[in-house]
């Protein structure tokens, strides 16, 4: 089975993919790890997120087994991934790698922005995520005070906004809802609900199915 699931940032979908992936025993990609790393490589080079040339060359050399997901949460690398991440000849570079990991036989969950559109349009279950804006704000503010950083809830809004603009309105594989994707709103749900919400989707998928 390939679960495919899109949608903002802190819409919960990251936890949800975790635990949808435990559950049915399925290894788990989170594609946005991808384009931090690359955002990440070019940084850490001195270069600019929007100069494609370099961004394209950090994409192509890219090892998925080695990533240190501290360092890819910082501010920073966020920002920057979203840069990167507009860019076409990046997110080309790094389709082989997310098609190879959806078609494993073992099945996978991924997620990401364009998973039920563009990586996996063939997904067996297809989930997009969403939550308000301010909701997802205060999450990413617990987040990151729990890591010890000082944030500004303003500041973290207006930088979500500006990031859902940035992966919406891009030509590129922009974040939307594929047709046939199950939209779960999790703004006043916690971990537990939104999770039971996605096993219900999950397996009413799989019941229709049998019929
Ligand atoms: O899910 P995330 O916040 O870790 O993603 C980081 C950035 O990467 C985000 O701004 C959008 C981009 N991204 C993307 O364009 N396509 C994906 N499949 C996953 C992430």
């Amino acid at each position: 089975m390939i679960i495919a699931i899109d949608g903002p940032a802190a819409s919960g979908k990251g936890t949800i993919a975790r635990h949808l992936a435990q559950a049915y025993g399925l290894p788990h990609l989170d594609t946005g790890l991808l384009y931090r790393a690359v955002a990440k490589a070019v940084l850490d080079a001195g270069h600019s997120p929007d100069d494609a040339g370099d961004a394209v060359a950090a994409a192509a050399g890219l090892d998925p087994k080695k990533f240190d997901e501290t360092a890819l949460k910082t501010q920073k690398v966020t920002e920057a991934a979203s840069v990167v991440a507009a860019i076409p000849q990046v997110r080309e570079a790094l389709m082989n790698y997310q098609r190879a990991f959806a078609t494993q036989p073992s099945g996978a969950v991924l997620d990401g922005r364009d998973i039920g559109t563009v990586i996996a349009p063939g997904a067996d279950v297809k989930l997009f995520i969403v939550a308000s804006p301010q909701v997802r704000a205060r999450r990413r503010v617990l987040e990151l005070q729990a890591r010890g950083e000082h944030v500004d809830e303003q500041e973290i809004l207006a930088d979500l906004r500006r990031r859902d603009e940035r992966d919406s309105r891009r030509s590129a594989a922009p974040l939307v809802q594929a047709p046939d994707a199950h939209l779960l709103d999790t703004t006043h749900l916690a971990i537990d609900a939104a999770f039971r919400a996605a096993v219900a989707i999950v397996e009413a998928v799989r019941t229709g199915r049998k019929r």
